[in-house]
């Protein structure tokens, strides 16, 4: 049975002693597979979350009034767990930075947030509970999806009274339908992403609607995805619809400086970590359109994306390209990153959980 074409089962089979989960893992894009259990815990405003379940996975209950339906109040993460070589069980990488990374935003949003205990335990939690959903080594990794979403009824602008912490997760492969190969993004000058003084550098839900639209004809066009620029000077790098920006120039490794308007991506900090630790110089700045042009090599970070190449970008019916493949600085640091996060590199920094 391949992935895209997968419905859960009418019997309840995640207790039973299946090792994997009867799909074609080779078949794995970023769609959702969905998986046996969720993890769900609630609080008030005033309050904090104390104590979760796992349920089966399934729809949720809301009140037309919720207020992550009529003013989107609402957080998501994403972090992975891959499965080990040795059969020795699984390994999340860096999930306290997500935990921080939820916390933060929940404080710009007006949320309770769990602590990061409470984060971590849930994600370990999920995982365990729908760990048949976990994809043999090499194949893919679990998505795990937390979101923090106001529930409560609110009509006049409020933050809501009451909200949930949800946890589901779905097998994945990679994220473009390239695959490993090198991406094609174009730049959109008329949509911008974020503003100063927004919410570009939370991870809200209401950061992502908005690109849709670009994305969209993007992809009627025939390009992977979107680069977005600043919104003033309109001639600086932001980021792309899901995935932080990186360009090399010799061994000048640059990204868009997280100032208000950049997701801090967890995979971009880790990048960043990782090419120090190679000896590339690694500056966080603006990044002109002209630095792009001049760039030997373009890459994309994001939990989800890992570390694509990026094989051309076109801005005004301009066309760049960009050097990939095996020599490149972007394939060095992915295959540091990924044997880290497969348990198959030293970690030195202790990153997998
Ligand atoms: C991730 O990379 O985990 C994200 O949250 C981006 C999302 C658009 C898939």
């Amino acid at each position: 049975r391949s992935a895209s074409s997968f419905h859960r089962p009418c019997v309840d089979t995640a207790r039973s002693n299946e090792e994997n989960a009867d799909i074609n893992w080779d078949d794995l894009g970023f769609g959702l597979v969905p998986t046996d259990y969720m993890y769900v815990m609630r609080c008030s405003r005033d309050d904090k979350f104390s104590s979760g379940v796992l349920n089966r996975y399934g729809n949720i209950e809301l009140s037309p009034s919720a207020g992550v339906l009529n003013y989107g109040q609402g957080l998501f993460e994403g972090l992975k767990a891959y499965r080990k070589q040795d059969g020795g069980g699984f390994l999340l990488f860096r999930p306290e930075e997500n935990a921080c990374r939820m916390q933060s935003g929940a404080e710009r949003m007006c949320m309770p947030s769990p602590s990061v205990e409470q984060f971590i335990h849930a994600v370990k939690e999920t995982v365990l509970a729908n760990k048949r959903w976990v994809p043999p080594q090499g194949k893919g990794s679990l998505y795990i999806r937390p979101l923090l979403i106001g529930i409560g009824p609110v009509l006049g602008l409020a933050p809501a009274p009451d909200y949930m912490f949800l946890i589901y997760a779905a097998p994945v492969g990679t994220y473009f339908k390239e695959g490993l190969a090198p991406i094609n993004l174009v730049i959109d000058d008329k949509i911008h992403r974020a503003t100063p003084g927004g919410t570009g550098d939370v991870k809200t839900i209401t950061n992502y609607a908005p690109v849709l639209k670009a994305q969209t004809q993007a992809k009627t066009k025939g390009f992977t995805d979107v680069i977005y620029l600043d919104s003033i000077n309109k001639k600086y790098l932001e980021e792309a619809s899901s995935c932080n920006l990186f360009i090399v120039k010799g061994d000048v490794i640059s990204t868009p400086a997280t100032i208000g308007t950049i997701l801090p991506g967890v995979t971009r900090k880790s990048i960043i970590e990782i090419a120090i630790d190679s000896s590339y110089r690694v500056e966080e700045r603006l990044v002109s359109l002209e630095d792009l042009f001049d760039a030997d090599e373009v890459f994309c970070t994001g939990t989800a994306v890992v570390v694509a190449p990026v094989g051309s970008i076109t801005y005004q019916d301009q066309r760049y390209e960009y050097k990939t493949g095996t020599e490149t600085v972007t394939q060095k640091l992915y295959n540091i990153l990924t044997a880290i996060q497969m348990g198959l590199g030293e970690d030195r920094k202790n990153w997998t959980v």
